[in-house]
């Protein structure tokens, strides 16, 4: 794992832009999985501004999406769909067909979610696999368990996530309690990883995913036998480190 905490939140976010950038400027036909929650949009704002002034093209890019609410329309304003559409695609060149979240609304993915890892299989892989850390150390929503789920599955939220996504909604009564997400096999096989933490409600996750024992009980601690995985940290978020 390459760590980099940064001082400057803006200057994170620049950062994992250019990463993501290098993808887009270096492959001809890049895949990337990206994420939801409130920690990429200032990396996807940045993405924008790369886009507008200075020419960062999205034409020849596939994407797909980690996770996907259960139970809310994709015209659900906080639809991982509608989130992606607002945040970025609509703000980008990339062609309509050339995005994807988990379809809940596919009775076909519904009822056998591994369809979505098909796809993402039959697109050639994964270049670059953009990651949040829930505060539980939950990755996509695989939430803290007795064992890792390998491929995209039907997941229920815990209470903790429900809670923290609470925000999103006008109460925890209206957050969803199930998701469609990918599985931590499918996130594995991304070549590249990229994860973004910030913020002192992230120091307990980050700690356990870095320096605690490597269990599903902390899904993101599975990323340390990943070979090519870059962690970007503010300093709240890396407070609890130990050198
Ligand atoms: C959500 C998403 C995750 C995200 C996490 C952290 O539950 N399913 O993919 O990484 O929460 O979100 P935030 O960045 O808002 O803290």
């Amino acid at each position: 794992m390459k760590i980099e905490v940064f001082d400057d939140q803006k200057i994170l976010h620049r950062r994992a832009a250019l990463v993501i950038a290098a993808e887009l400027t270096t492959k001809s036909a890049p895949v990337l999985g990206l994420a939801t929650g409130g920690t990429p949009v200032a990396t996807y704002q940045e993405l924008i501004r790369l886009h507008r002034e200075e020419g960062l093209s999205f034409a020849h890019v596939r994407s797909f999406n980690l996770d996907e609410y259960v139970g809310i329309s994709y015209e659900h304003p906080e639809s991982y769909h509608a989130f992606m559409k607002r945040q970025l695609f609509d703000s980008v060149d990339i062609p309509d067909d050339a995005w994807q979240v988990p379809d809940p609304n596919n009775s076909e993915m519904l009822a056998r979610p591994s369809l979505y890892d098909e796809l993402i299989e039959a697109a050639g892989g994964i270049d670059l696999q953009l990651l949040g850390l829930g505060n539980n150390g939950h990755v996509a929503f695989n939430e803290p368990a007795d064992s890792f789920s390998e491929w995209t599955t039907r997941v229920a939220l815990t209470e903790s996530t429900i809670l923290a996504n609470s925000r999103f909604f006008d109460s925890p009564d209206e957050v969803p309690r199930e998701a469609l997400s990918m599985g931590i096999a499918s996130i594995m096989r991304a070549r590249k990883i990229l994860l973004l933490a910030c913020g002192e409600s992230k120091a307990k996750a980050v700690k356990a995913m870095v320096q605690g024992e490597i269990s599903a009980q902390c899904p993101a601690s599975v990323l340390r036998l990943h070979r090519d995985v870059t962690i970007l940290l503010d300093r709240d978020a890396a407070m609890l480190l130990e050198a």
